[in-house]
């Protein structure tokens, strides 16, 4: 009997992606470039509904029709040379489904190609990690609605599940899946960096490993409950077989990234939209991959020694209202990146369902996400996310401990880039006044730029004859 799905690519996504697919019932036949990859993995899964196939066109011919064939294959080169191969062998109205951290724009050229041949395709995010494809991922599909409702059955059966709600919409038209799936890590990226810096203010006040993992497990418990968390616990209290130490204590600081934060950071800056806590995390990457930078210039600048002499309960606190209320800035300029280029594309997104879906299967999965679907669902027109009635109220409670921490951190010398950059973004949004004023001044003096005035209407522009200046 044919099959119900295809999926190239078995690496280890693929291959739980292909085990999870199975486990709903489809029969799933699998392609690698690699035929003994294949073999291996049929030959590991005896007794499931599933077909290794050593050519693609075998693997073609054994799919039932519209065919589904899904690539998880390396985002780039890899998923136009493999679309390149599948094209002479489709025939119409079958799907092909891009399930990489393709970039957005990517996916829309591929869209702009495989549809005129009469092919359908569908970049989708696919978040979870292993497990996630393995057990149900959060996957944001985009591409047109005829496409989603084909593919529906499969995303709905395979993806994580949230008081009975599969963890998957449509997101939107073309390259909205992969672009939703961007900003995912983006805010993925800001929520790992802001854990960090509370682990290093925690250490700062001589906290041990174990009492850090009791910490992050009790905030588990509470509002910042959420995967990252719980994962920073047991990461936190792992020993190493070999020496008996720490893990964390053991691994270098120099942290790797793959280019998906970086994309939002463009993207952000195309659109004027501030981001300001994800750069921070993203730059905070960046600066501690130049390990041997930093060695160098630890031992010439000068500073405090980063040690915090604080009572710890009370840190712990106030460390907790400072990471809770960092991570709404995050996610709020998260949102605000979405809502303006999803405006400008018309891709009508809608970003509670987004927020909804992200609450399972996903690696920035947390209870907090349905406040954000609620404040959405209430005002779907919400400009910040910071001004619905949950978040000002969390915001407004919190802010005292928040800049006890980073003014503390600030004191000891203890670099809390994301902390801060989430601090000032709140502070700016709550200035009725900026001193822009003096910036208007100084952009009229040297360029005759002009400016408003606030004693006159907007919109009227006023240049001074400024002095003339020598030297
Ligand atoms: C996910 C993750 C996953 C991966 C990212 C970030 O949602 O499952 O986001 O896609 O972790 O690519 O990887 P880097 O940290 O290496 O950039």
């Amino acid at each position: 009997a044919p099959s119900d799905f295809g999926l190239i690519g078995l690496a280890v996504m693929g291959q739980n992606l292909v085990l999870n697919v199975e486990s709903r019932g489809f029969a799933v036949s699998v392609y690698n470039r690699t035929p003994a990859a294949t073999e291996a993995f049929v030959a590991a899964h005896p007794g499931k509904r599933i077909t290794g196939h050593a050519s693609l066109t075998a693997f073609v011919q054994s799919l039932s029709r519209p065919r589904r064939v899904m690539l998880m294959v390396k985002a780039g080169a890899a998923v136009d040379a493999v679309i390149e191969q599948l094209i002479p062998l489709l025939e119409q109205d079958d799907i092909i489904i891009d399930g990489g951290n393709s970039l957005y724009t990517d996916t829309e050229r591929r869209d702009a190609w495989l549809t005129p041949l009469g092919l359908r395709f569908i970049g989708a995010g696919v978040s979870g990690g292993e497990e996630g494809a393995r057990k149900g991922p959060s996957i944001m599909p985009g591409g047109p609605a005829s496409t989603w409702a084909a593919m529906r059955p499969v995303f709905e059966a395979i993806a994580a599940q949230v008081d009975g709600q599969p963890c998957v919409v449509h997101i939107g038209p073309g390259g909205a899946g992969h672009y939703v799936k961007m900003i995912h890590n983006g805010i993925e990226y800001g929520d790992m960096q802001l854990i960090c810096e509370a682990y290093a203010l925690l250490q700062a006040a001589g906290l041990s490993n174990a009492r850090m993992a009791a910490v992050f497990d009790q905030w588990n418990q509470g509002e910042l409950q959420s995967y990252l968390i719980q994962i920073t616990a047991r990461a936190l209290e792992q020993v190493d077989a070999e020496t008996g130490r720490h893990v964390v204590d053991l691994i270098l600081d120099k942290a790797g990234q793959k280019g998906t934060g970086q994309w939002t950071q463009l993207n952000a800056a195309e659109n004027a939209v501030v981001i300001s806590t994800i750069n921070a995390a993203v730059e905070a990457r960046v600066l501690s991959s130049q390990k041997d930078q930093r060695v160098a210039a630890s031992g010439q600048l000068q500073g405090p020694a980063g040690r915090l002499e604080v009572d710890a309960e009370r840190l712990i606190t106030q460390v907790h209202d400072a990471l809770f209320a960092s991570k709404i800035v995050s996610y709020a300029q998260g949102l605000d990146l979405m809502r303006t280029m999803g405006a400008k594309k018309g891709w009508g997104l809608d970003l509670g369902a987004i927020a909804g879906i992200w609450r399972g299967g996903c690696i920035i999965r947390a209870q907090f996400l349905r406040h954000i679907t609620a404040a959405y669902q209430a005002d779907p027109g919400l400009q910040n996310l910071m001004l619905a009635p949950y978040f000002q109220t969390v915001l407004n409670r919190s802010q005292a401990a928040w800049r006890q921490v980073v003014a503390q951190a600030v004191s000891a010398g203890i670099p809390v880039p994301a902390f801060g950059a989430s601090l000032a973004y709140f502070d700016s949004l709550r200035s009725a006044r900026l001193p822009a004023n003096l910036l208007q001044a100084q952009r009229d003096f040297f360029g005759a730029h002009t400016y408003e005035r606030i004693d006159k209407p907007a919109g009227q522009w006023f240049h001074t004859a400024w002095p003339e200046v020598i030297g």
